[in-house]
């Protein structure tokens, strides 16, 4: 098998930023694909191609992570695996750095597939998975954004403010999809959610079959974007089952937004690898940072 990585850095990225985000997912593909390249697992490769993204202030994962309605920071994450569906998720966890490790760690101990807030936080003292004080991950970057986001909206306990923070986008959310030399798919997502999102909301991004989804049958897939519409479409394993249909990855993109534009009622977008090594990626928001590696391309291929 030809290996090959795919990743994302959120369909809500602001343009304005265009050179950052070269070189951040750059940077990021190149760890992911160091991995690769010398013979190692796509779920290294997907789990270090994600930690970088994670490590970068400019996005909506780890550190710079968006800011609930109360200004704190709850992350949500998960890791797929396709040979035996194995996966690890976690949602709303506080002073972790690296979510995606979390998650890879959940998906080994293998007894539960997601764990959330201070349990999660438990596990990952047990297993020595890195934590830091939550603070740490608050930019001030993202404390603008809550402002704003605030200002603009309805006074505290109301219900059109919850459900208009729910229904925000997830901003820069970061994920990838990798395939390995003897054919195992992985794919993997992080994200802080939705900007002025209630403490306690877990988004798509901890749900596999929503955020992630992996099966060496098919192939893998990771999403950005309205949280609430992709876990009621499903949207992962949607666009798989489409892919099963159609049999070409650009397109099953396309119309599985369809699906959530029309039944989900929202925006966002998505990268795919199928089980042969064809890329797909869609998106129905102005702008989400995508870039891959291939053998043979001297470094990753950016298309933005
Ligand atoms: N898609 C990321 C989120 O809604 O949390």
């Amino acid at each position: 098998m030809v290996p090959t990585l795919i990743a994302h850095a959120g369909a809500a990225a602001d343009p304005d930023n265009r050179d950052a985000y070269r070189v951040s997912l750059r940077a990021a593909l190149a760890a992911g694909w160091v991995r690769l390249r010398g013979g190692g697992s796509s779920l290294d490769a997907v789990q270090a191609t994600i930690e970088a993204l994670e490590d970068d202030p400019l996005l909506n994962a780890g550190r710079g992570s968006a800011l609930t309605e109360v200004g704190t920071v709850e992350c949500d994450a998960s890791i797929m695996e396709g040979e035996h569906l194995a996966a690890g998720a976690v949602g709303a966890v506080s002073g972790v750095p690296n979510p995606i490790r979390l998650a890879r760690r959940v998906m080994e101990d293998g007894r539960q597939v997601l764990l959330v807030g201070d349990g999660a936080i438990a596990f990952a003292r047990q297993h020595g998975v890195p934590l830091c004080e939550p603070g740490e991950l608050v930019t001030a970057r993202q404390r603008a954004r809550l402002a704003e986001r605030l200002a603009g909206e309805p006074g505290p306990g109301s219900a059109r403010r919850h459900a208009g923070a729910a229904a925000g986008p997830g901003g820069g959310t970061v994920g990838a999809v990798a395939i390995d030399g003897r054919g195992l798919v992985t794919a993997g997502t992080s994200t802080g959610g939705a900007v002025g999102k209630r403490s306690g909301r877990v988004g798509d991004s901890a749900l596999v079959g929503c955020g992630t989804y992996a099966d060496n049958r098919l192939g893998g897939v990771s999403t950005t974007g309205h949280g609430e519409a992709f876990i009621r479409t499903v949207l992962a394993k949607t666009a798989l089952d489409i892919l099963l249909d159609l049999d070409d990855p650009e397109l099953a993109c396309q119309v599985a937004l369809d699906v959530v534009r029309e039944d989900g009622r929202g925006d966002g977008g998505l990268v795919l690898l199928d089980w042969r090594g064809r890329l797909g990626w869609a998106h129905s928001t102005p702008f989400m940072p995508v870039g891959w590696c291939l053998p043979g391309a001297p470094e990753p291929i950016l298309a933005f």
